[in-house]
């Protein structure tokens, strides 16, 4: 069962302050430095042990999928590209998050850029998202203007982050078609291999997550990978253990049931 004491996005309703004097109050940006100095490979290490599995619909593991990027640039820049796009019918859960808690995302791509080794992130926002995309850029901004990110900021790992408007397309979310549509030309799924974390955006190792997948990233290191393991499971499908900790998944859960005669663990994952 889900505490109170567990919620990671504690402002979702945005009855309180989104901004970054207000996240910093409900916990965000504390204590990040001290993440960054534990090194790469144990931040990895951390969110693999947690079981945080990828928020976007697949379900793969977000810690294994960071350890596919190279250990060291062959010269080559890499890339964080978050996956804002949400065109899935239903679906209104990044929304949120970009809406009222906006911070939690630009600490996760910092923290999850340093453990890939990437300097610069790309947040590709659904065309419609306007009010949304311009909430997450005000975020950007304060967390430029108070040296949280950027050249030379309090952290030692420079970073810069790019919101890109996306102009409105389904199949943008989906990863290939999303780094196509990036580099500007029609947003169409390219074929894999190459995969991403060896041939990306402009040719580069890159790692696309899900907005969500990013922003609960800083809570996870900040109580621990066996505090989020140990929040709820769903024994019968194993592959979507962590579908109970948000109200958007078991809405999903609840939408495609109600559209299927199977029940969940019948079905394949
Ligand atoms: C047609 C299609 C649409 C998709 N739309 C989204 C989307 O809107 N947001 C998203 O995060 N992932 C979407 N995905 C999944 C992405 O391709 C990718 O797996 C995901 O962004 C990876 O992030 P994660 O590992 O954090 O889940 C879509 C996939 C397909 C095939």
């Amino acid at each position: 069962m889900l505490e109170d004491k567990d919620r990671v996005f504690t402002n979702l309703y945005g009855l309180h302050d989104w901004a970054l004097e207000g996240a910093r109050a409900r916990g965000a940006w504390e204590g990040t430095k001290a993440i960054l100095e534990k090194g790469r490979d144990w931040i990895i290490n951390e969110v693999k042990a947690s079981g945080l599995r990828g928020r976007g619909g697949a379900g793969f593991p977000t810690g294994l999928k960071w350890s596919f990027m190279p250990k060291q640039s062959d010269g080559r820049a890499h890339y964080l590209v978050v996956n804002a796009d949400e065109s899935e019918p239903g679906t209104c859960k990044d929304r949120e998050i970009m809406r009222h808690d906006p911070h939690l995302l630009v600490e996760g791509c910092l923290i999850a850029g340093f453990a890939m080794g990437t300097n610069t992130c790309f947040i590709y926002i659904r065309g419609e998202f306007v009010r949304e995309r311009e909430r997450l850029q005000a975020a950007v901004d304060q967390a430029y203007a108070a040296n949280l990110i950027g050249k030379n900021n309090v952290h030692g790992f420079p970073f810069d982050i790019i919101v890109h408007h996306g102009a409105g397309a389904y199949i943008c979310g989906e990863e290939t078609a999303l780094l196509e549509s990036l580099e500007g030309k029609k947003g169409q799924p390219r074929l894999k291999p190459p995969f991403p974390a060896n041939v990306g955006l402009y040719g580069c190792p890159t790692t696309v997550n899900n907005v969500e997948s990013i922003a609960v990233v800083p809570d996870i290191l900040r109580r621990g990978a066996a505090w989020f393991a140990g929040i709820g499971s769903f024994p019968a499908a194993p592959r979507c253990r962590s579908s109970r900790r948000t109200n958007a998944n078991i809405c999903s859960w609840i939408s495609t049931d109600a559209a299927s005669s199977n029940p969940p663990s019948a079905r394949p994952p």
